[in-house]
């Protein structure tokens, strides 16, 4: 979801201005992918980079994280919307923890969708504790195949992601489930992330459907 800080500079509002219209911008995102069929959905909200920014961007935006999970969890337990927090919960304020462990208590059995909110989120530390909790766990690391891997990230039991969507024009992955999308499809758009809306969602999908997806192998012709 990147581009809240140009959009609000660009506005000659405040970086949390920004990340505040980004959040609004979440909801139209995740119903109309829903609408086109698209029922597991990651949302990057926050790295494992990001603890660097200004302190005050970072306690607005885990403020931010705490209101939204206040705000919405009712409406998204109608719509029966599991949630799932990925990324490190340890070094999370036990508020925000709480409210994450609660969230997903709450809509652990929903079957309609899946929404995963990365906090506290990095592909190559998830990687690395994955290998710790299997050698913790008494693997032998020397035969480890990669099946047990994908079972010991924060998306053991998801189907990889088909399609990556990146906002604001940046074209790299950002350490954004870097195991998990080997063959992901890449979408990037320069459309900044709180004005991406329903429109730009179908643009993305549209453009998802023309890709041949080889995986490697040849499409026969
Ligand atoms: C990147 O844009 C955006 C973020 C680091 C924060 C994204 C978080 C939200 C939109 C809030 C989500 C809330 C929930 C509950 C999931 P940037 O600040 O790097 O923008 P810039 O590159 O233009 O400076």
């Amino acid at each position: 979801m990147d581009g809240n800080g140009r959009w609000a500079t660009g506005r000659g509002l405040s970086r949390v201005d920004g990340h505040k219209a980004g959040v609004k911008a979440i909801r139209p995102v995740i119903e109309e992918l829903d609408r086109q069929g698209v029922h597991i959905v990651t949302l990057y909200a926050f790295s494992t980079e990001n603890w660097q920014r200004p302190s005050d961007e970072v306690g607005a935006l885990m403020g931010l994280f705490e209101q939204t999970i206040i705000l919405e969890l009712d409406e998204m337990h109608r719509n029966g919307i599991q949630i799932r927090l990925i990324g490190r919960r340890e070094d999370l304020s036990d508020t925000l923890r709480n409210l994450v462990t609660d969230a997903e208590k709450v809509t652990a059995n929903n079957q309609k969708a899946i929404l995963n909110v990365a906090i506290n989120y990095g592909g190559r530390k998830e990687l690395v504790w994955a290998i710790r909790e299997l050698a913790g766990a008494g693997s032998d690391l020397a035969k480890v195949e990669e099946e047990q891997i994908s079972a010991a990230l924060y998306t053991a039991g998801l189907p990889d992601p088909d399609l990556i969507i990146r906002t604001a024009g940046e074209m790299r992955t950002s350490n954004f489930l870097l195991w998990q999308a080997a063959y992901a499809e890449l979408y990037v758009t320069d459309v900044l992330w709180p004005d991406f809306g329903a429109t730009d969602v179908g643009l993305a999908l549209d453009e998802y459907r023309k890709r041949t997806r080889k995986f490697g192998a040849v499409v026969p012709s």
